[in-house]
């Protein structure tokens, strides 16, 4: 069977993260994959369960499992920080398919930091240290800036991607 290549899974409760994860998979040729939620996260409320939630490392329901990530030859991972902490719906996604997925490359974004605690986090939760990670600030990514960063993330996670040949399509 043709082997499809990379994706990138995202989740993102304001825009940043999309935007982000948006640019990189358009850069490598690669499918964008929304997390969703039946439950929103706008309003007070819901900023306030988002930090609470990635404070006690729980869970929450998405919409799809996306089994079919695993089949890919490599999946990039976006996450907004949230308190020094992978974003609940990026856990469940990574805990649900854990040590069971193809390489992995990691990316945030985030107010200013906590980003390394969250790919720690994203790392433990895959049961797989990434190739490759990156985090920009909200402001970076809304501004396009840290161009040479980004393009060395997918430098790197063009050269970590197994190699096919034409036969496998
Ligand atoms: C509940 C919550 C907690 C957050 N905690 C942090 C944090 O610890 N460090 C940080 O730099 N930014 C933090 N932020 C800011 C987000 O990481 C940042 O705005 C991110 O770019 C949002 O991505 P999104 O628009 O894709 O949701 C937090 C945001 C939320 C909603």
């Amino acid at each position: 069977m043709a082997s499809p290549g990379i994706a990138v899974v995202f989740y993102s409760r304001t825009g940043t993260t999309k935007q982000l994860a948006l640019e990189v998979a358009k850069a490598l040729g690669a499918d964008g994959v929304e997390l969703t939620e039946e439950r929103g996260r706008g309003g007070l409320l819901g900023y306030l369960r988002s930090g609470f939630e990635a404070a006690r490392a729980r869970t929450t329901t998405l919409r799809d499992v996306h089994r079919e990530v695993l089949g890919y030859d490599l999946v990039v991972v976006a996450t907004p920080v949230w308190v020094s902490a992978v974003c609940s719906p990026v856990r469940t996604f990574l805990r649900r398919h854990g040590g069971k997925f193809p390489p992995l490359a990691f990316l945030a974004t985030m107010g200013g930091r906590g980003s390394e605690t969250a790919f720690q986090q994203m790392a433990s939760e895959a049961r797989r240290s990434p190739v490759a990670t990156l985090a920009l600030t909200a402001g970076d990514v809304r501004a396009g800036k840290q161009m040479e960063k980004l393009s060395a993330f997918i430098r790197e996670v063009r050269n970590a991607t197994p190699l096919r040949t034409a036969s496998d399509g």
